[in-house]
């Protein structure tokens, strides 16, 4: 715990901001065996089968509850798709979207590079939006028109700021008049830093917002846990493509 409850108390992320990775020295090992075994032994042998393509049952309840109460997330157990990482979930989501016919989806011009090549693997082309002083400039979809958009709204990656509110509300209001989806990188929700705590956008749209968020930042990148909240429409065909 030091290094990180060091970092925390010093109002500093607990990941280093260059590399994106955690301080490794300080995974919870002890806590993570602890649940670890705990689960084991209570598991069903039917937890070991392939099981529901969305994930156990018991992991999305919990994240459900998590993620409603942490990140004002509309969250409901049938809608979550656990995956391993970020990487993975967007890789799903993108080969979905490209399976119903979309064919770009708009990136932040300075966003990771590695997110934009799977969507373009995909076969999605990735329009770069463009950047002011105040975020990234959504205002720039209604001429892009891509089918869907790529952001890290709560705090982008890797400049730092949030969207402002009326950049908020005009994502997702092109999203509903677009038919487009709005894909949210929530990749470090959990962190406070010096601002008031900024809510997930999902929530002001659980059928537009595609909600992912990842245990890369707060607990460790070679757990290989993320998890993604859909809208209906979405949920088989991302979970069995
Ligand atoms: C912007 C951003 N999104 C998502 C992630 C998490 O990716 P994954 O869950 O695939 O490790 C990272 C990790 O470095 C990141 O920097």
């Amino acid at each position: 715990p030091g290094a990180r409850t060091a970092r925390r108390r010093a109002g500093m992320p607990a990941y280093d901001l260059r590399s994106g990775t955690p301080d490794l020295s300080s995974f919870p090992r002890a806590a993570w065996l602890k649940a670890y075994r705990r689960a084991l032994t209570a598991a069903p042998d039917a937890a070991f089968g392939y099981g529901d393509p969305r994930g156990r049952e018991e992991l999305r309840t919990v994240l459900a509850e998590y993620l409603a109460r942490a990140r004002g997330v509309y969250a409901r157990p049938e809608r979550i798709v656990v995956c391993a990482g970020f990487a993975h979930g967007l890789m799903l989501i993108a080969r979905a979207l490209r399976r119903r016919g979309a064919r770009s989806a708009a990136v932040e011009s300075y966003g990771l590079g590695h997110h934009a090549g799977l969507l373009r693997e995909a076969g999605l082309a990735t329009p770069p939006l463009p950047f002011d002083a105040r975020g990234t400039r959504v205002d720039a979809l209604a001429a892009l028109a891509p089918d869907a958009v790529l952001l890290t709204a709560a705090h982008q990656f890797p400049l730092g700021g949030a969207l402002p509110p009326d950049r908020r509300t005009a994502v997702v209001d092109w999203a509903r008049a677009a038919g487009g989806f709005v894909l949210e990188d929530d990749y470090d929700g959990e962190f406070r830093y010096d601002r008031q705590p900024v809510g997930a956008l999902q929530g002001l749209d659980p059928d537009r917002v595609i909600y992912l968020g990842t245990a890369s930042k707060s607990l460790a990148p070679g757990l290989r846990i993320a998890w993604m909240v859909l809208p209906e429409e979405l949920v088989d065909e991302v979970a069995t493509g």
